[in-house]
């Protein structure tokens, strides 16, 4: 039997519950003609949100177009990735083609026959370099193919990664097309919340109040309990309300955690059964094991200032800069403290959540409880 619990990908149709004023609030405001600025720590369903938003957008035939930063490390890469994702959605290729040529000039579209035997579009940037020129050009395409009538929607995910094209100046360069361009709306979208606010909040920055801003939480306790005992059902397996709780609880409620552990235990968990503490800590053990090695090295790796916060966050992330956290934990003085946040948050290791510090992790917490404590 397949197994209903899915992590690691992004989570559709069945597989994904709640999250309804969100998807609305997405849609209202992007099909309204605003932009947005979509904001959660690392595996809390940003992504997924954004494709079930997307997919109601379609229905009301928005043309949408999803763009993942996290692979662009230079202008050539941007230009390549974000013409590829323009091209793909389009069924007319001759007329995508007869616009981008006029509106990135300097680069030569290829327009060819692919391994089945489709047309597919393509770039040769000969011995052109990248420069701001170009890609502002590439910036006005979606414009250009919107015309008159039509509005295209775009989702920039990982958007904190434009940090990489600073070079270019890309957080100008976008922002003044986002105000110029009239048929085109913006969802921008990532994990590191403090890059993200910095970004939208600051006076200084280009994109200064340019968008509204939400961002998403845990998911309710009760919609998930629901979930994992519909789905353990499935099986003819029982989860009380209290083993519901307590999967939730080791997963730190993070939605990926709580998928990922609800799949070990259906793997282990016999038909017709009831599961227990110990089947849940057992496939909690097995999950770790499978990492430990990555745990250890990841820790290996850390300064020792970054290590004794770590090992302090296993008990506590409240008020972590305050005198009597600094004397109970034993750690550095606060300026290097600050220091050590700083570079674990940049690394994804550690995150916040309000005034919270928390380690991204939960199974890396964990396994710092198991083998550094
Ligand atoms: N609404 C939901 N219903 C069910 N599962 C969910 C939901 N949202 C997230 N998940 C679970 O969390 C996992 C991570 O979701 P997703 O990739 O959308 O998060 P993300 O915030 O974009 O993560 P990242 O920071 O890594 O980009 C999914 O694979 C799924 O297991
Ligand atoms: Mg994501």
């Amino acid at each position: 039997m397949m197994n209903p619990f899915a992590y690691g990908t992004v989570v559709k149709g069945e597989n994904f519950y709640d999250r309804e004023d969100e998807c609305k609030r997405i849609v209202d405001t992007l099909g309204g003609g605003n932009n947005l600025v979509l904001y959660a720590p690392r595996r809390f369903g940003k992504t997924s949100l954004v494709f079930n938003a997307i997919e109601k957008l379609e229905t009301q035939g928005y043309s949408c177009i999803y763009f993942d930063f996290m692979p662009v490390f230079s202008p050539e890469s941007f230009v390549r990735l974000y013409t590829k994702a323009l091209s793909t959605q389009q069924s007319n290729l001759q007329k995508f083609a007869k616009t981008f040529i006029s509106t990135v000039k300097n680069i030569r579209p290829v327009l060819g026959l692919g391994a089945e035997g489709k047309l597919e579009f393509s770039i040769d940037f000969a011995d052109e370099k990248v420069d701001e020129t170009i890609v502002s050009q590439l910036m006005d395409l979606p414009e250009m193919m919107a015309g008159k009538n039509k509005r295209i929607l775009i989702f920039f995910d990982e958007f904190q990664e434009i940090e990489k094209l600073k070079d270019i100046h890309f957080e100008e360069l976008l922002r003044s097309k986002v105000q110029q361009q009239q048929h085109v709306n913006y969802l921008f979208s990532g994990s590191k919340t403090h890059i993200m606010q910095a970004m939208f909040n600051n006076k200084q920055r280009a994109f200064y109040h340019a968008a509204s801003q939400m961002t998403i939480g845990y998911l309710p306790e009760k919609d998930t309990v629901d979930y994992l005992q519909r789905n353990f059902s499935k099986k003819n397996v029982n989860a009380s309300e209290e083993i519901a709780h307590y999967i939730i609880t080791v997963a730190a409620n993070i939605p990926h955690y709580i998928q990922l552990l609800a799949a070990e235990i259906w793997q282990n968990v016999e038909t017709g059964s009831n599961i227990t503490h110990d089947m849940v800590d057992t496939s909690v053990l097995r999950s770790l094991d499978m990492k430990s090695d990555y745990y250890m090295e990841l820790f290996e790796h850390q300064s020792k200032s970054k290590k004794q916060l770590l090992l302090a966050l296993c008990s506590s992330g409240k008020n972590i800069f305050s005198e009597a956290y600094i004397r109970k934990y034993r750690l550095p003085s606060s300026a290097t403290l600050q220091r050590a946040a700083s570079g674990l948050t940049n690394d994804g290791i550690i995150d916040r959540k309000g005034n919270e510090f928390f380690i991204s992790d939960p199974f890396f917490k964990l396994f710092l409880k198991r083998t550094a404590l």
